[in-house]
């Protein structure tokens, strides 16, 4: 269902591999809604080829830029403004890489400079990318920048390894820098902290399948998907969310704030 509540907004949308990320479906909804935008991801990422298809689908280009480059992140932000035809109003920061999760590296022994990449792409990179739309002014007034997350910055799951602390590190520098876009420029800055979602990112994580049928358990209105995502990151794209900034905010079916549900505990019963 398209309410239009994005017309005449522009915007950035990083990290849309494949159908399954959250960044696509984001997209997706975002076109629906009336929004325009440039698609991004990782120069390595677009060789793959899929987001040309979601580009055509929603007659939006694509600009090549590694999140970790400011040169890369500041041609992105002029040319998507060039592209646009104006200041941009949204951006969705989609992205999250862990180099010790992929190499199976256990959080007690941690390569460093692993640790360091990881936390450049998943954490700093949404500094990096504020830090470029500051200083070039390239946000509208009540504009929208969104970034997400994961409740492992809260609690611990354990193999979400050296994540767990990228994003700690993300959600507060939405804090900090929400206060200064705020302050400056009327722009609020916030996190989403999504449930389990099966993308590649996600399925990235050992256990993930366990990982996933716990939560949907341990969850009230059970997991959210990818699009329930995209849905929410809509709403707070949108005017009806102007004065929500500088929060992380939970869209898992109601996980965060469950002790133990009915079907947990009716497992660990014994008959
Ligand atoms: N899948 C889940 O269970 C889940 C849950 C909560 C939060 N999240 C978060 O959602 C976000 C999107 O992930 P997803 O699950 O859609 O998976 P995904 O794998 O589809 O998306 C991750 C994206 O990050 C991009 N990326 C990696 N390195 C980059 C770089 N240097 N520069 C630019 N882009 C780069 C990848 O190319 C990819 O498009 C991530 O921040 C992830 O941590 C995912």
């Amino acid at each position: 269902m398209s309410y239009n509540i994005l017309k005449g907004k522009r915007g950035i949308i990083f990290g849309a591999l494949d159908e399954n990320s959250i960044a696509w479906k984001t997209a997706e909804r975002v076109f629906e809604e009336g929004g325009t935008f440039v698609l991004t991801n990782a120069p390595v990422a677009m060789r793959m080829g899929a987001i040309k298809e979601l580009a055509a689908k929603t007659n939006s280009e694509i600009i090549p830029a590694d999140a970790t480059s400011i040169e890369d992140l500041e041609n992105l932000v002029e040319k998507a403004q060039e592209i646009l035809g104006g200041k941009l109003d949204f951006v969705l920061h989609s992205i999250g890489m862990s180099v010790n999760v992929r190499k199976g590296r256990h959080y007690t022994d941690l390569n460093y400079s692993w640790s360091e990449k990881g936390w450049d792409v998943s954490a700093l990179s949404f500094h990096k990318t504020m830090q470029v739309l500051y200083k070039k002014d390239a946000m509208n007034e009540w504009g929208s920048i969104v970034a997400l997350t994961y409740m492992a910055a809260q609690r611990v799951f354990p193999d979400y390894n050296d994540m767990a602390d990228n994003k700690a590190y993300l959600e507060s520098i939405a804090r900090s820098f929400g206060y200064f876009f705020g302050k400056d420029k009327k722009v609020r800055v916030n996190t989403i902290s999504q449930s389990p979602t099966p993308t590649t990112a996600g399925q990235g994580v050992k256990g993930f399948d366990g990982f996933i049928s716990y939560a949907e358990k341990m969850s009230p209105l059970g997991n959210a998907s990818a699009l329930d995502c995209a849905n929410y990151t809509v709403s707070m794209f949108s005017d009806l969310t102007k004065l929500v900034t500088m929060q992380n905010l939970f869209h898992d079916g109601g996980f965060s704030n469950v002790g133990v549900s009915q079907e947990v505990m009716d497992y660990f019963v014994e008959e």
